[in-house]
C-alpha cells in the first residue's frame, strides 16, 4: 500500500433535495451560469487525481443525460439507490474491475460545488499511507450545548467535535465491504461512519469552511459568493 495507489472518485448525486424546496433536484439548480453538478464534476475531474468518477443518478433522472458532461468519457454513470449510502455503494460496484482492492475511493457530495483542488491533494497527501482513509472535516468555532427539550444540560467540549464534510477517502475493497455489511443501517449518514461501526478508527484533515453543502436555497448565494472568492 503505498501512494502510488491509483484514486477514484465517486459522487452521490441521487438525491431529491427536499429542504431546497425547488421545482427539481437540488444539483441540477443554476449557478454561475451552471448547473451545480457541473461545478462540482469539473473541479474533482480538473484535479487531476482521479482516474475516474462514478456517478450515482437516480433511473427516473430526466436531467443528466442533457448535461454534455455525462457524455464524459471519465465519468462513469451508476444507478441512484434509495439512501445516500445505498447510492454510493451503487456508484462503488460500478467500478468492479476498474479499481483494485487497494485503491483510494474519495466520495464527494453533489452538492458541494466548492470544493478545491488544494483540499483534495490535501486529503490524499495526508492520508496516502494511512491504513483506514479519513475525512475533511471542520472544527467549531461554537460553544457547543448539548439539551433536552429547550434545557441546556451541559457544555459539550468543543476539542472533541468536528462537523463531517466530504471527500472522504477510504479503500476501494474496504469501503464496499463496510457499506455492504452496514446496508439498511439507518446510523450509516457517511462513509466513516460505515468504517466506525466496523471497529476502525479513520482519521479527520481539516478542511476548508467554504466547502458548504447546497442544502436550503439561501445556501445558493452563499456558494455563488464562495466561489467568486476563488476566483
Ligand atoms: N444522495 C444520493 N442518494 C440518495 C440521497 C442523497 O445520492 N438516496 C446524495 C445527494 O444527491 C447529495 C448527497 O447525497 O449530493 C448529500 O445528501 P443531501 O444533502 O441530504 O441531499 P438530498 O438528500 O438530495 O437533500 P434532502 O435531504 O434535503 O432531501
Ligand atoms: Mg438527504
Amino acid at each position: 500500500m503505498t501512494n502510488s495507489n491509483s484514486c477514484w472518485a465517486v459522487v452521490p448525486a441521487a438525491g431529491v433535495g427536499k429542504r431546497m424546496q425547488a421545482d427539481r433536484p437540488k444539483q441540477y439548480l443554476p449557478l454561475l451560469g451552471q448547473t451545480v453538478i457541473e461545478h462540482t464534476l469539473q473541479r474533482l475531474l480538473g484535479s487531476g487525481a482521479f482516474q475516474a468518477v462514478s456517478v450515482a443518478i437516480s433511473v427516473e433522472d430526466p436531467y443528466w443525460p442533457e448535461l454534455p458532461i455525462s457524455q464524459n468519457p471519465a465519468v462513469i454513470t451508476a444507478p441512484g439507490g434509495k439512501e445516500r449510502a445505498d447510492s454510493v455503494l451503487s456508484a462503488l460496484k460500478a467500478l468492479e474491475g476498474k479499481a483494485h482492492e487497494d485503491d483510494w475511493v474519495l466520495v464527494h457530495d453533489a452538492a458541494r460545488p466548492c470544493i478545491t483542488s488544494g483540499d483534495i491533494q490535501r486529503l490524499i497527501a495526508s492520508l496516502a499511507q494511512h491504513p483506514v482513509g479519513g475525512i475533511l472535516a471542520l472544527s467549531s468555532h461554537d460553544t457547543l450545548k448539548q439539551v433536552e427539550g429547550d434545557q441546556i444540560v451541559a457544555t459539550i467540549n468543543r476539542q472533541q467535535i468536528w462537523r463531517a464534510l466530504t471527500p472522504q477517502m477510504f479503500r476501494y475493497g474496504m469501503l464496499r465491504q463496510a457499506l455492504q455489511n452496514t446496508e439498511g443501517n439507518p446510523a450509516v449518514t457517511d462513509e466513516a461512519s460505515a468504517l466506525e461501526l466496523l471497529g476502525f478508527r479513520p482519521s479527520i484533515v481539516e478542511g476548508r469552511p467554504d466547502n458548504i453543502k447546497i442544502t436550503r436555497p439561501e445556501d445558493l448565494e452563499l456558494a455563488a459568493f464562495y466561489m467568486e472568492q476563488q476566483a
